[in-house]
């Protein structure tokens, strides 16, 4: 008899478990300081508002809400989206919407609907993992574009599609987190999305928008993070949003706009992978909008990160030596760290998690897995003392590995 991966289909031999996964278990072992995982904080759940909320959802509507639901979502919860998008600029009919579990879904779906093997898409170098993978879950050949403080470096981009045009190709879209970056923390300039646009116009192709971290501004005005669908005429733009960092990721709950041709298609694809969103979670989800329990939480959100931004920060002025850099967002979960050049991050991990403190490899981020040197810091998930405690750790552990080459 065959051996069962004999008998996996072509397109899934390129699909590895990620390296982080791997260096993720060794760090799961107790009193280690994580900044791994992009988790929000725990203590920030609304576990008691939710338990009053779902009991009295499944007394009154109990029979509708365990029932399954439509595939396209609660239409509460898409005139509730379409709202807050409005407020963020976007202007979308509800025919433009669908809900999905989580933004990854719609990284999955745009992969699912647009792209055939072979076919370019742009991504940013470093990007979010979760959507590399899910495109090359379609044999989308990536194109990295290097980033920069401001975001995506246009000049590379320029230079990418020329050589395309020259193969008489082009990109199905380009992906983009313009804001807080995921892993980078950057934030696009107000500039630069009108830059891209552009030359979206003249090449032709489709940005899918990944917004998931918009919500969590610490000190700038919505008007420097208005989202590039807010400048889009041309339904150019795939805008995909999350209630996993402003709610809870356990609810596995997102959105993608766009194109209502495209929507539909999507809600298509969807039907035969999870038929339909969670009708209980999304009725939770309405009711934790309706009653302004959602927008003042996401300001206590704000709050708790900037302070845990603002720990990790001074305590890696204080303790990482000289030839280390790092970022400083103004918003989401991350920092991005890059440590001299003759040191590997990997390597690094193991000596970090003898000390009690992990973080994660920077590598996989990059399309092409070139970069061994920088990492990714997440001060999302533990509390300003820990944090100090943490960098303190991770500090002493880079000065070793110094001094030992
Ligand atoms: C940039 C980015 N997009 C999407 C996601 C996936 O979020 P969700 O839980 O909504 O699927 C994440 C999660 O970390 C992320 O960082």
């Amino acid at each position: 008899m065959k051996g069962i991966e004999e008998r996996f289909a072509r397109r899934v031999l390129g699909m590895k478990g990620s390296e982080i996964r791997r260096l993720f278990k060794m760090s799961m072992k107790p009193g280690v300081i994580s900044f791994a995982g992009g988790l929000p904080d725990p203590q920030s759940f609304p576990s008691e508002e939710a338990a009053e909320v779902l009991h009295s959802l499944l007394r009154q509507d109990g029979k509708t809400l365990l029932q399954y639901g439509s595939a396209r979502g609660d239409t509460r919860l898409i005139q509730i989206i379409q709202k807050r998008m409005h407020q963020r600029g976007i202007e979308t009919e509800p025919e433009e919407i669908l809900i999905t579990a989580g933004a990854q879904q719609a990284m999955d779906l745009c992969a699912r609907v647009l792209v055939d093997p072979g076919d370019t898409v742009l991504v940013e170098s470093p990007s979010f993992i979760g959507a590399l993978g899910a495109f090359r879950n379609y044999q989308a050949r990536l194109a990295g574009l290097p980033m920069e403080q401001s975001g995506v470096r246009l000049e590379s981009l320029i230079k990418v599609l020329k050589n395309l045009q020259a193969e008489a190709a082009s990109p199905k879209y380009l992906y983009t987190i313009p804001n807080f970056h995921n892993p980078t923390g950057a934030i696009m300039s107000q500039e630069k999305r009108r830059k891209l646009l552009k030359i979206a116009d003249e090449f032709d192709f489709l940005i899918l928008e990944d917004d998931a971290y918009g919500d969590l501004w610490f000190e700038l005005g919505q008007q420097e993070i208005l989202p590039i669908k807010s400048l889009d005429k041309q339904q150019r733009v795939i805008y995909a949003g999350s209630f996993s960092k402003i709610i809870s990721p356990g609810i596995r709950l997102g959105w993608a706009a766009g194109p209502k041709e495209l929507i539909e298609k999507f809600e298509i694809a969807r039907q035969v992978v999870d038929v339909c969103p969670n009708p209980l979670i999304q009725a939770l989800v309405v009711r934790l909008a309706e009653d302004g329990y959602l927008n003042q939480h996401i300001g206590e959100l704000r709050e708790t990160y900037r302070l845990r931004r603002d720990a990790m920060l001074a305590a890696l002025e204080t303790y990482m030596p000289e030839g280390v850099c790092w970022t400083a967002p103004k918003g989401g979960f991350y920092i991005w760290v890059t440590l001299p050049e003759k040191l590997d991050a990997s390597e690094l991990f193991p000596k970090a998690v003898e000390k009690n403190v992990a973080y994660v490899i920077g590598q996989p981020f990059y399309p092409d897995e070139s970069i061994k040197n920088t990492l990714r810091l997440s001060f999302s998930h533990e509390p300003e003392d820990m944090i100090e405690e943490g960098i303190r750790r991770l500090g002493e552990a880079v000065k070793e590995a110094l001094t030992e080459d």
